[in-house]
């Protein structure tokens, strides 16, 4: 495995690959690398000749208030599981590099921003994080730029981001094939995250109930409830029944549009946000009814 941080040399080493007619998998993550990140390696490296792992914390996704100065990091232990994984290529730029005339906003260096309408951005994560898709749009969008890989492996965890590159990658011409990767979950249902090591040992146990809260909604749905608020009103009861849980939103939403139905029925997310002291969590399952 080689571990990059030059722009250049990354591209050398995908043309290299290329002038071999080798595919080319690519895994974006910010590091703090666990389960979840690595059931993405193995299903690129399951359609892939090659893989490549970029690890970059990016700033310009952090709001002003956000974890971005306490984001854990741990490269000895990612670079670690990388080569055990069989990664090819462990590509971590520096912020200077990859945010040449400065990181954070119009003014202050670049000029150029990929920007998801608002209609993907204004709402779930979105409403309280503003700018942050315009971050990651941004972000993957440069990586694509430099790496341009063959396939893109993304989690279903982050619901709303994957929205937000399957749409930028049609609306640029990006020439790249996304791929869907399931949520990891721990024993207990939660979703893998690299934040819930800030979790205190309390409220670990608490945010199981946010696994539990979305099975009761499957139920519910199985069972033919056809009201969105009705199954919103019981996973915000069962939530709420954890004393430490601060919800921020559990929305029903069409798929694809992330437009709130007021019926779940055909391509549906249910998804939510909550937050177990300063630590905010997302979780959500995807249905076709
Ligand atoms: O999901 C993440 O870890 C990040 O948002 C991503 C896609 C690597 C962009 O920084």
């Amino acid at each position: 495995m080689e571990s990059i941080s030059k722009i250049e040399e990354v591209r050398d080493k995908v043309s290299f690959y290329k002038t071999k007619y080798e595919t080319v998998g690519f895994v974006p993550t910010m590091g703090y690398l666990h389960a979840g990140h690595m059931s993405l390696v193995r299903a690129a490296k399951n359609t892939c000749d090659r893989v490549v792992v970029s690890i970059f914390v990016n700033p310009s996704q952090f709001g002003p208030k956000e974890d971005f100065s306490t984001y854990p990091m741990d490269m000895e232990a990612d670079l670690k599981m990388c080569r055990d994984a069989g990664v090819d290529v462990v590509f971590s730029p520096e912020a200077g590099d990859m945010y040449p005339r400065g990181i954070y906003d119009l003014g202050s260096g670049a000029l150029t921003f990929v920007e998801p309408v608002a209609g993907l951005t204004d709402k779930l994560c979105g409403e309280s994080r503003p700018g942050h898709f315009r971050g990651v749009a941004t972000i993957v969008a440069k990586l694509l730029n430099i790496v341009t890989p063959h396939y893109l492996f993304m989690g279903q965890k982050d619901a709303q981001q994957l929205a937000v590159i399957e749409n930028m990658v049609t609306d640029l011409n990006i020439g790249v094939k996304v791929i869907p990767c399931p949520i990891v979950r721990e024993e207990d249902g939660l979703a893998m995250s690299s934040r819930n090591t800030y979790l205190s040992r309390e409220d670990r146990i608490s945010a199981t109930v946010l696994n539990r809260s979305l099975q009761h909604a499957d139920k519910m749905i199985k069972d033919g409830v056809a009201s969105s608020s009705a199954i919103i009103e019981e996973m915000t009861k069962i939530i709420s029944s954890e004393k430490n849980a601060e919800i921020d939103y559990i929305e029903i939403v069409d798929a694809a549009s992330l437009e709130r139905v007021e019926t779940p029925k055909g391509d549906t997310l249910i998804a939510l946000a909550v937050k177990f002291g300063k630590t905010r969590l997302i979780d959500n399952m995807r249905l076709v009814i």
